[in-house]
């Protein structure tokens, strides 16, 4: 049995007390997200988008009717007993946040103010070389990237301390940094732990936050493409420490419609000659993600998904040859309210060719704000099932799925969500199902 993987039936922890969800960034996802809870909490909302809250998990066979909700077949943590924490490069409260963002209306906004003024961040870990475009006074201080990890750590102690929390779990939905590749000093936790004392600028900030939640036994989950958790000395320092971990880059918008468009044209043979994909964007994400060196960590994750799909090696008449490009660019008029443009070629019967246009006018955070809930809530729930490193069955919710060394991610979503209820009937001793469906013609 895998490290991540679990029994079958096993014991799961229940879900009593509270879960605190600290929140590495409080920009447009992260305010959604809280605001979102709030609302649902008091009935003004429905937590529309969330499998945890809305799916059901079919179980036994068609004929038994056995369909329950997702959040009554598995123990999963009340939205009633979630406090939040967060930290951020502004000290602006989670109100003013969420005004700036400019997702939510102020109508909304207003009815659930108290709480959301009442959630100001703690300063952050930030390194200006890593996202050039921003500038926050919210900074902590320290002599070497160890020291800022031990701030961390106390921060987490004293939340968790003073909100009385049973749990914790973190989420980075902080801005995306720039593009860093894998090397000597990401190999393994000693290497790791020296070059954070000398002040490595291969460090990342956000490996110091996943070093610092991974050492207080916290799940983490990275919701953007930066490395931050997918190196060896953090997956070990997971395993080693019997902590959850995931990532990378929630799936939302263009990727999103992607995974669930490739599955549907292969699976009809059907071939592909290109796929053009543009962007325009206008948050604080866009602004960010306007500099080259942090767009190239969301193009690399943006890229990968359609070459795993369509399996080029395995289909090299039908998907030897695509052009695939993507692009985003940063248009302030439109805020957080997305517009994607995707130009699909295929051809079919005898090469005869065809084009596909999708306009998808989304919003990004909208998206985005039920797939951190989902992750924090499955996170915590993994933990309590004894579940430890990469946890490859919520590859459901990202974009580059992080997976055991060697192994290719799986991007159909289709598969994902099989992948995903499959791991919960198995947690709870019940049969997998296949589709095979031969009992009904016995
Ligand atoms: N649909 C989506 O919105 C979506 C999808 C996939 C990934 N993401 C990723 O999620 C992240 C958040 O997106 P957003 O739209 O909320 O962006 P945002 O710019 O509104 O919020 C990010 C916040 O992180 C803060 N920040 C930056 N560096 C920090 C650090 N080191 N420590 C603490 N805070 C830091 C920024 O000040 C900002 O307030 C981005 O990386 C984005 O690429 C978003």
């Amino acid at each position: 049995m895998g490290l991540n993987m679990i029994e079958k039936g096993v014991e799961v922890a229940p879900a009593n007390g509270k879960l605190g969800i600290l929140l590495v960034g409080l920009g447009a996802v992260s305010t959604t997200l809280v605001a979102g809870v709030e609302a649902i909490k008091r009935g003004l909302a429905e937590p529309v988008g969330s499998l945890t809250q809305m799916g059901t998990v079919r179980l036994g066979k068609r004929t038994d009717n056995r369909s329950p909700r997702i959040k009554d077949f598995v123990p999963l943590a009340a939205l009633d007993d979630i406090v939040f924490g967060a930290w951020d490069i502004f000290a602006d409260n989670a109100f003013d946040a969420a005004m700036k963002a400019g997702v939510l209306e102020k109508d909304l906004l207003n009815q659930v103010s108290e709480q959301l003024a009442s959630l100001k961040p703690m300063p952050a870990v930030f390194e200006q070389n890593y996202v050039k475009r921003l500038h926050g006074e919210n900074v902590k201080s320290g002599k070497n990237k160890m020291e800022l990890a031990e701030q961390l750590i106390e921060d987490i102690a004293r939340f968790r301390a003073e909100n009385n929390c049973d749990r914790l779990v973190m989420v980075w939905a902080a801005s995306t940094e720039i593009y860093v590749e894998e090397s000597e000093v990401h190999t393994s936790i000693e290497v790791l732990e020296k070059a954070m004392y000398d002040n490595d600028p291969r460090i990342a900030p956000s490996m110091i936050y996943a070093y610092a939640a991974i050492k207080s036994g916290v799940p983490f989950a990275n919701g953007a493409p930066n490395l931050t958790v997918d190196i060896p000395a953090l997956t070990k320092l997971a395993e080693d420490h019997k902590v959850p971990i995931c990532g990378k880059d929630f799936k939302t918008g263009q990727t999103l419609m992607k995974t669930i468009l490739a599955p549907g044209l292969k699976s009809r043979m059907l071939g592909l000659d290109g796929w053009y994909s543009t962007n325009i964007l206008g948050n604080r994400d866009g602004e960010v993600l306007d500099d080259p060196e942090n767009f190239k960590s969301k193009e690399v994750s943006k890229l990968s998904v359609l070459e795993h799909i369509f399996q080029p090696e395995v289909y090299p008449d039908l998907y030897g040859n695509f052009s695939h490009v993507v692009r985003i660019n940063y248009y302030p008029p439109r805020g957080d309210n997305k517009e994607g443009w995707d130009n699909i070629d295929i051809f079919g019967w005898l090469g005869y060719k065809m084009q596909i246009k999708i306009d998808f006018l989304c919003r990004d955070s909208i998206l985005a704000a039920p797939l951190a809930l989902d992750l924090a809530l499955f996170m915590d729930l993994a933990q309590r099932a004894g579940m430890r490193g990469v946890q490859e069955w919520l590859s459901f919710y990202f974009k580059a799925p992080q997976t055991a060394p060697g192994l290719y991610p799986e991007h159909d979503i289709f598969i994902q969500l099989m992948k995903l209820k499959n791991t919960l009937r198995h947690m709870r001793g019940e049969d997998l199902i296949t589709h095979l469906g031969l009992e009904y013609y016995d």
